[in-house]
């Protein structure tokens, strides 16, 4: 077993806030849902979320949960439909997320919604989790909170085992006691199931009176390919040195762009700047050259998504 730095909060008061100053701060924190524990960090900063994938080594940025405290917190950012009303009013608090289209304003890191024009927000019911979302006042992006590729945790003692010398703090708030993920549905009609999970498809199919498009059936165990993913419009050129005179350029480190993920060569602020970064070129009309990034640590989700956006979109899936 790994050493551990994390420290163990306890869900009471004194543990509650000294998390929610830990969120505040840009850090990491796991806390439990009732579906399994979540890695935590403030959704509007950047380099908080992109402080996820480096403590998961998720090798591709997929878009994340955005947790709230309750359905009006919600309203803030998405815009909502009345398919979203009849499932909220039914499942919230619980094990359901929704994923709707983005409000103007709504202030998300576009880390947290892998550069789409959608998010997925969820409101918990674990008591621990509707505690610490008070504390913070502010959407908190969250997977599950386990290393990339190995199983969700459902204790404190989990995480600890996963992540302990990765992130700053874990609440314990005891076991989880659904065990498995919630449920995502598309929420602007007709309705689509992305994920199976904790709530259940029959339930849901009874609370709207529809029977809701399913995913793919081969796709079912990888939820990331489901979701669309965001791609430029322009060309993108990779491990460019330089522009030609027709491109705009996108820089890393020492090759400085017309934009530039991080002039220190930081992964964590180049993770936090590169879909936001791409919008902007993007916007210009021109091919894009990138800089080469290094492919270790964040660098290798980064290289992936920058692959992606690069490729035909009929080539693109998501990984991980
Ligand atoms: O129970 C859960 O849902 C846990 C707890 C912590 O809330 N979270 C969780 O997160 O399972 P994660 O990151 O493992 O799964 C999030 C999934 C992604 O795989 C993605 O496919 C889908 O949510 N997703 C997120 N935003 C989306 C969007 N805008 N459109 C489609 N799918 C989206
Ligand atoms: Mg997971």
């Amino acid at each position: 077993m790994m050493n551990s730095s994390a420290d163990i909060l306890l869900p009471d008061e004194n543990g509650l806030a000294q998390a929610a100053k830990a969120l505040r701060s840009g850090a990491c924190v796991a806390f439990p849902t009732e579906t399994v524990y979540g890695l935590g960090a403030d959704a509007h900063n950047g380099q908080a979320v992109a402080r996820i994938f480096q403590a998961k080594e998720r090798p591709s940025f997929n878009p994340l949960i955005v947790h709230l405290h309750d359905a009006s917190a919600a309203q803030k950012l998405v815009e909502w439909t009345d398919v979203a009303e009849r499932l909220a009013n039914a499942f919230w608090p619980g094990p359901l997320s929704l994923v709707l289209p983005l409000k103007a304003g709504h202030g998300l890191s576009e880390l947290v919604t892998a550069g789409l024009d959608t998010v997925a927000i969820r409101v918990p019911r674990h008591e621990t989790a509707q505690k610490l979302l008070h504390a913070f006042d502010g959407p908190v992006a969250a997977p599950s909170a386990n290393p990339s590729g190995q199983i969700s945790p459902t204790t404190a003692q989990h995480v600890i085992d996963g992540l302990g010398n990765k992130i700053a703090a874990v609440v314990d708030g005891g076991p989880c006691d659904v065990g498995l993920e919630s449920t995502i549905v598309q929420a602007t009609p007709p309705g689509q199931l992305l994920r199976p999970g904790g709530v259940t498809t029959e339930d849901i199919e009874a609370v709207l009176g529809t029977t809701l498009a399913r995913p793919a059936s081969d796709k079912i165990t990888s939820p990331g390919q489901i979701a669309s993913h965001y791609a430029p419009q322009s060309h993108l050129r990779l491990n460019a040195a330089q522009p030609d005179n027709t491109e705009v350029m996108l820089g890393f480190g020492e090759i400085a762009g017309d934009l530039t993920l991080s002039a220190s060569g930081d992964l964590v602020e180049a993770a936090a700047n590169l879909f936001g970064h791409l919008h902007l070129l993007d916007k210009r009309r021109q091919p894009i050259a990138v800089a080469p990034v290094p492919n270790v640590g964040l660098g290798r989700a980064i290289n992936d998504r920058l692959k992606r956006a690069a490729a035909p979109r009929s080539s693109m899936t998501s990984g991980g």
